[in-house]
């Protein structure tokens, strides 16, 4: 058994192997408690592009979300409300505004990561990505300079309120609400003290003078608080483990190992939808009410293992990150934080050296990886 599979056992031990084997039956298939599960890339994207299948209605990520966000937080939105929000937000996420965020909130810890490395010590990188991801979404959401256990903290509040979702779950029980709320009440409390402060060089700054609404701008900051940590912290242990399992050493494209790990990864391995129309998925016919389960980890795990010289054809085209007027708007953020952590890493050519899986976690992850730069072991042999 590979080590991506064991990560997927630990965090879904039930659920993975139900899904993978729905993947066998066909590329659309009606499971009862489940959903009308999508295999196929194609597929999956006719979906994702067609306002027949919307985030707002029964058994959409909606249904789980507003409880604790509120009604308009762009995962929860629809039609032209999400349109124009999106509008608003984009500036944020040029590629000057994200380069800028993650140089300055990132310089700092990945000097320090540097350091280690070279000095041939073992660095957890699941702990180091975990410290890192909210290290920057503590900057998106307003919160000024955080310490390492800040960040922590906000990773540890965050991996709490996402792992309370399962494939089945439809909603939040009145407790996980509470803690939910709890959480996110923390997090919308600063986005608006930032927000109110107004100042420009500050994301929620940014927000006002976009023209949000106060409560747009804390909206938004719960919403990448929720997206924005946990995907990229998972990933980035994850892209090393399998340059290293694969002895691919430095030296390729950046670009076309991440992409190729992101699709054979897939972070967020399902995608949920709410029929709002009669319709048909693939060959099965869908009514209001019915939820889809687009399963993107069947989707880009049928174009075979993970193999960095492998062109991704169209319906495949970044599937991982979504497709359509969802399509993950922190997508720049994402790829400038692990290109520049990566370029650390593939600088220090570490290697693994211990890893343990995360368990029960919505997100499959490493809780630890432990990594060492080769140069420095060579080094040690080198004087030994
Ligand atoms: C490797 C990292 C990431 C992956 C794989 C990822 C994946 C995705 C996917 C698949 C969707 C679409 C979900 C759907 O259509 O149901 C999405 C949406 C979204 N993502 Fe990301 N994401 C990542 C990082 C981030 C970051 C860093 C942010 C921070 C701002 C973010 C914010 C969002 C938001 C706000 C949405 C909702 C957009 C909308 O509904 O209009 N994501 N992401």
């Amino acid at each position: 058994m590979n080590h991506e599979t064991r990560l997927h056992l630990a965090a879904h031990p039930l659920a993975y192997p139900l899904v993978r084997a729905l993947a066998r039956l066909g590329p659309v298939v009606r499971v009862p408690g489940i959903g009308v599960v999508v295999s196929d890339a194609a597929t999956a994207r006719a979906v994702l592009m067609d306002q027949a299948f919307r985030k707002d209605g029964p058994g959409s990520p909606g249904d789980l979300w507003t409880p604790v966000l509120g009604p308009s937080v762009l995962l929860n939105m629809e039609g032209e409300a999400h349109t124009a929000l999106r509008r608003r937000l984009a500036p944020l996420f040029t590629p000057d505004a994200v380069a800028s965020l993650v140089s300055g909130v990132l310089a700092g810890p990945l000097g320090e990561l540097s350091a280690r490395l070279g000095r041939g010590e073992t660095v957890d990188l699941a702990d180091e990505m975990r410290l890192m991801a909210g290290a920057v979404i503590c900057r998106v959401i307003g919160m000024g300079e955080v310490s390492a256990a800040d960040a922590r903290a906000l990773f540890a509040d965050g991996e709490r309120v996402v792992s309370m979702v399962s494939l089945r779950s439809r909603g939040l029980g009145p407790r996980q609400i509470a803690v939910a709320r709890r959480v996110l009440d923390r997090v919308g409390g600063i986005a608006a003290a930032a927000y109110e402060a107004g100042d420009e060089a500050t994301v929620m700054g940014r927000m006002r003078s976009l023209g949000l609404s106060a409560a747009e701008a804390r909206g938004a900051a719960g919403a990448f608080f929720l997206t924005g940590t946990e995907t990229v912290a998972s990933f980035v242990p994850r892209l090393v483990a399998l340059l290293h399992d694969g002895g691919i050493r430095p030296g390729g494209d950046l670009g076309r190992l991440v992409e190729e790990a992101l699709r054979y990864t897939t972070p967020t391995p399902v995608m949920l939808r709410s029929v709002a129309a009669p319709s048909r998925v693939g060959r099965v016919a869908v009514r209001p009410g019915d939820r889809v389960v687009l399963a993107t980890l069947n989707c880009t795990r049928a174009y075979g293992p993970f193999d960095p010289s492998r062109r991704h054809p169209p319906e495949l085209r970044r599937l991982w990150f979504g497709a359509g007027p969802h399509f993950c708007i922190g997508y720049p953020l994402a790829l400038a934080e692990i290109r520049a952590v990566a370029e650390v890493l593939l600088a220090h050519d570490v290697r693994v050296v211990r890893r343990r899986p995360a368990r029960r976690v919505l997100l499959p992850a490493y809780r630890h990886l432990w990594i060492k730069s080769r140069a420095s072991g060579e080094g040690e042999r080198r004087r030994q």
